[in-house]
């Protein structure tokens, strides 16, 4: 449904919110000033209704969480039957049957559907964590431990996975705590390095957060070449491309392109925390027999909600009509960003659901001005000039039509 705006955004229950959490959340959390932020209060479908009862078109799907759209009542379902039995497990030491089915699920999408062997899973809260799994894994695996990453790559923000993101303002506080084992290539080329001393090439198949850059045909392929090659094992994050994002199930789908470690999150679940590093069997077993200590875990790791979530997500997220519902959405998404009259200084780039219109200019005043259009947006690339367009993928094409007219609107285009 199209925005209906109650209020002046932000409206005067979101400006009394804000004064409230700045008394007690750590600065440099909540970005606010007059114009930001709304204060989210419930969400269905591509809708999300702030506290002052605005209803905004949600371009962001959260984060790219709400792929299936927010509050999917299947998803919904699942999560209050699951609350009905249980709410927390042991993880690593009892856990509940729900992990071993989600592991096996996972194992299922992945690689028994890539080689039909079956792939080992690791289980975890945020994107970031897989990642750092995923490290730790080639590090055990190979005994080398130097990894190749790729400008203005995102991973995360945990210290491990810092190693492998670059945009700097994230990094630079704390450079000189990060360990000094990563070697930086320009995204999208291939360079032929002495690999004595490496471990994992860690890459999105399409950079998201770096700007929706989806790289040259040969660049997925080369570096798999080059890992065989050269014992060194290939990671792919998918935790943003994951899941349909693309238009394909796995971004390195549309290459043919297989990872020894692959990580995923966000939609995975739709709404629960929880992420995972899937790997080859035999890669996977480089980690010993526990003794009875796990030596990577958490509290909450393979928690039952989420992974009651996460099985119904799969489930909808294979069906033939998910996949019909994305290459419609897709095709008509594309057409659409593709028809719009560009200055030389823009440029429309992405795959699927997942597309970034570059402006020349950074778009810190404009995602307010869209907020003010009830359209919820956010920016990407190291200058931050990327307007992103990643929206659930039930977005109906007068919804994406209401989207470019107000764009139109604000003279972007
Ligand atoms: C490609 C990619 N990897 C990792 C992450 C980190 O995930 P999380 O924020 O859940 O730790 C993100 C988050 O945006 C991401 O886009």
């Amino acid at each position: 449904m199209l925005p209906d705006l109650q209020t002046s955004i932000p409206g005067p229950q979101s400006q009394a919110l804000i004064m409230d959490l700045r008394a007690h959340e750590r600065r440099n959390v909540t970005y606010n000033d007059s114009t930001w932020p709304v204060f989210w209060e419930r969400a269905e479908g591509v809708n999300v209704w702030d506290a002052d009862g605005n209803r905004f078109l949600d371009l962001t799907s959260a984060f790219g969480v709400a792929g299936l759209g927010h509050r999917n009542q299947e998803v919904v379902d699942a999560l209050h039957a699951q609350a009905d039995q249980l709410l927390h497990g042991m993880g690593d030491v009892h856990p509940t049957r729900l992990k071993g089915a989600l592991c096996r699920e996972l194992s299922r999408v992945t690689f028994e559907r890539w080689e039909q062997q079956p792939g080992k899973v690791v289980l975890s809260n945020s994107g970031f964590e897989a990642i750092e799994t995923a490290l730790k894994t080639a590090r055990l695996a190979t005994g080398k431990r130097k990894i190749v990453a790729f400008e203005n790559a995102y991973h995360g923000l945990g210290y491990g996975s810092l190693m492998g993101t670059d945009l700097s303002k994230f990094r630079s506080p704390f450079e000189d705590q990060l360990a000094d084992v990563t070697i930086r290539v320009p995204y999208g080329t291939f360079e032929d390095l002495d690999a004595r001393e490496i471990g994992a090439v860690l890459m999105e198949p399409i950079q998201g957060r770096g700007g929706k850059v989806v790289p040259p045909p040969e660049f997925l392929s080369q570096w798999r070449a080059w890992c065989d090659a050269n014992e060194v094992l290939l990671i792919f994050d998918e935790i943003y491309t994951g899941f349909w994002r693309t238009g394909k199930f796995f971004a390195c789908e549309w290459d043919q392109v297989v990872p020894d470690l692959i990580c995923v999150g966000k939609a995975m679940s739709g709404g629960f925390p929880i992420s995972a590093c899937i790997g080859r069997s035999a890669i996977m077993d480089a980690w010993p027999e526990s003794t009875g200590e796990a030596l990577h875990t958490s509290t909450f790791l393979g928690h039952p909600l989420g992974c009651a979530m996460a099985l119904k997500s799969l489930e909808i997220l294979q069906r033939p009509d998910t996949q019909s519902l994305v290459e419609k959405a897709a095709a008509s998404l594309e057409k659409k960003l593709k028809s719009l009259p560009l200055s030389n200084s823009m440029e429309v780039r992405g795959r699927g659901l997942m597309w970034g219109l570059v402006l020349p200019q950074n778009c810190g005043a404009l995602l307010p001005s869209l907020l003010q259009k009830g359209i919820l947006m956010l920016a990407d690339g190291p200058e931050g000039n990327v307007l992103s367009f990643t929206p659930p993928f039930i977005i109906s094409e007068e919804e994406i039509d209401y989207t470019i007219a107000m764009l139109k609107e604000l003279e972007v285009i």
